[in-house]
């Protein structure tokens, strides 16, 4: 309830609470010492159906004990629980304070399937199908959304099948340490240290010449003494540095996508590409399966 924007709300509901229960107990004493006029016999004088009479009974003893119970309760229940606006209850329950213990509850119950797993290295854990399994199975509830289900990404997701890494050699350790941390690629705009805009266009076919894609020759060799700036992270001959997260531009392979226009794209506008870190989600058992799974879809023949 400490969401309240403005302590009047939080006031308006304490009220509304107590109010509520007051005006229950109240009905049922008013209503207890009442005395309604009755005729002679102890009816009400009100007939239904001919001959169906209204008495002019007590409440049953049974019914009032109930209901002062049931009063008593719900200030109880108020007192314990956070239920009058800001104040969090005497017992200090609260849903998420709730929730975590079932994921504690549930994380106690799972470390047993992982434990045997912490003590052996990815290539060890790919062998074993029931591990694959479940490393299948995390992929899919934590990672399909953003690198597909075949974990071969998308455009600006990278495929994790491909011996291809943009940060790392790709063993378990950078796989892990990209779970737990997640990673950011930074590329700022590069135009103005480039120069005009065709040197852009320039530039961008001598990128393209580096893997081999069709391009302009003679557009190329004009824009090739502009990639100085670009060495300093993607180095002289453009095969990039995980260092620095920058990558090969010789292989053909393109993270943000193929041709002039995107590369024309990345010099003028640069790209921050942002994968959050997945750790807190996560036991370290099931980081440790996961890697491994990552690990073995491009380190092993299915
Ligand atoms: C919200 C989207 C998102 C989710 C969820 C996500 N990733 Fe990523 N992941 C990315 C992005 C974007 C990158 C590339 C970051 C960059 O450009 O540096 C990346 C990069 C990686 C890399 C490094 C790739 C390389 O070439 O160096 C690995 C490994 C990886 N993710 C594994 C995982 C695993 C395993 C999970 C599930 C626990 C996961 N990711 C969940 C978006 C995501
Ligand atoms: C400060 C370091 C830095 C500099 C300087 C830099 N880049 Fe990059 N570049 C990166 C990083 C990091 C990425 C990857 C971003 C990501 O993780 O998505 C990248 C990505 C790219 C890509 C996309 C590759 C793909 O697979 O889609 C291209 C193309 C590119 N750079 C071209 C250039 C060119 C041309 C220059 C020179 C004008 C340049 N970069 C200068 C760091 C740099």
């Amino acid at each position: 309830m400490s969401d309240f924007v403005s302590n009047s709300w939080a006031m308006a509901v304490t009220i509304a609470v107590v109010v509520s229960i007051a005006a229950c107990a109240v009905l049922l004493w008013v209503s207890g010492t009442t005395k309604v006029k009755s005729d002679s016999d102890n009816t009400t004088g009100h007939v239904w159906d001919g001959d169906l009479q209204e008495m002019n009974n007590p409440l049953p003893r049974w019914w009032v004990g109930l209901f002062i119970i049931t009063v008593i309760f719900a200030f109880l229940y108020a007192f314990l629980y956070p239920t009058l606006g800001s104040f969090n209850g005497k017992l200090g329950w609260s849903s998420q304070g709730d929730h975590a213990v079932q994921v504690k509850k549930y994380q106690d119950r799972i470390a047993p399937i992982y434990e045997k797993y912490m003590a052996m290295n990815a290539a060890d854990i790919a062998k074993d199908a029931k591990a694959m399994g479940i490393g299948e199975r995390l992929f899919m509830n934590n990672c399909a959304q953003c690198h597909g289900s075949d974990a071969r990404g998308s455009k600006s997701f990278p495929n994790l099948t491909d011996k291809d890494w943009l940060g790392g050699n790709g063993d378990e350790a950078y796989i892990k340490a990209t779970i737990v941390n997640g990673r950011t690629g930074m590329m700022p705009p590069m135009a103005a240290a480039v120069g005009s805009a065709a040197d852009v266009e320039n530039l961008a076919q001598y990128v393209l010449s580096l893997s081999g894609s069709p391009h302009d020759s003679v557009s190329a060799a004009i824009g090739k003494a502009k990639f100085v700036s670009c060495a300093a992270c993607h180095g002289m001959n453009g095969k990039g540095n995980v260092a620095l997260g920058a990558p090969n531009l010789t292989d053909d392979i393109w993270l943000h996508g193929w041709g002039a226009e995107h590369i024309v794209n990345m010099i003028q506008n640069g790209k921050t590409n942002v994968m959050p870190p997945q750790g807190d989600k996560l036991t370290d058992g099931q980081i440790q399966v996961l890697s491994a799974y990552v690990w073995s879809l491009s380190n092993t023949t299915k």
